[in-house]
């Protein structure tokens, strides 16, 4: 396993469309192994492919294990060319990207999603996802086709640079901005 980089904005390809994966074979476990051990060294709670520019559609997600309510925390979720099949409920909440590195944003997505796709064994999977794995399965996917969340912005009040603890004064008690992406 190694740690990659992660490509920041404005690097071009993060704005590339990633190309499905045709056979799930040991290159792309290896790969899978990778984007887990520089998702976790990040830190960060989800990681597409193409975040470290790799052109092709793979994702990787795992929640911290005190997200109770979500019977997949706290163990990683490889999902190959993952499709969001359906999706129900809106709803707005902060969100970070490993590739937008210093800010975060208010971003309206669905409270609940069905995503299929191959796990790393090549098996179908689907997977019905709410609240933060929703919204993970959500951001990296549009990471697959070259989107980012500060493209689903509704205004430029919804950016907010990440302010240090430093910087404010250890009397600050502000929210810990949310993981990456
Ligand atoms: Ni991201």
């Amino acid at each position: 396993m190694a740690i990659r980089e992660i490509l920041t904005v404005p690097d071009p390809r993060l704005r590339r469309k990633a190309r499905p994966v045709k056979k799930v074979n040991k290159k792309i476990q290896a790969l899978f192994d990778d984007m887990l051990e520089t998702m976790r060294a990040a830190p960060g709670i989800g990681l597409a492919a193409t975040q470290i520019g790799v052109d092709l559609r793979l994702i990787v997600l795992e929640l911290p294990e005190d997200e109770e309510e979500n019977p997949l925390a706290g163990q990683p979720i490889f999902m190959v060319n993952p499709e969001l099949v359906s999706a129900r409920g809106r709803e707005e909440e902060q969100e970070g990207c490993l590739s937008v590195p210093g800010y975060v944003g208010y971003v309206e997505r669905a409270t609940e999603v069905t995503v299929q796709g191959l796990d790393r064994h090549g098996r179908p999977v689907r997977i019905d996802a709410t609240g933060l794995l929703a919204r993970a399965f959500q951001h990296e996917i549009d990471h697959l086709d070259g989107v980012l969340y500060v493209d689903r912005l509704k205004g430029p009040d919804k950016l907010y640079r990440i302010v240090e603890a430093e910087e404010e004064g250890e009397e600050s008690g502000g929210e810990e901005p949310p993981a990456g992406l």
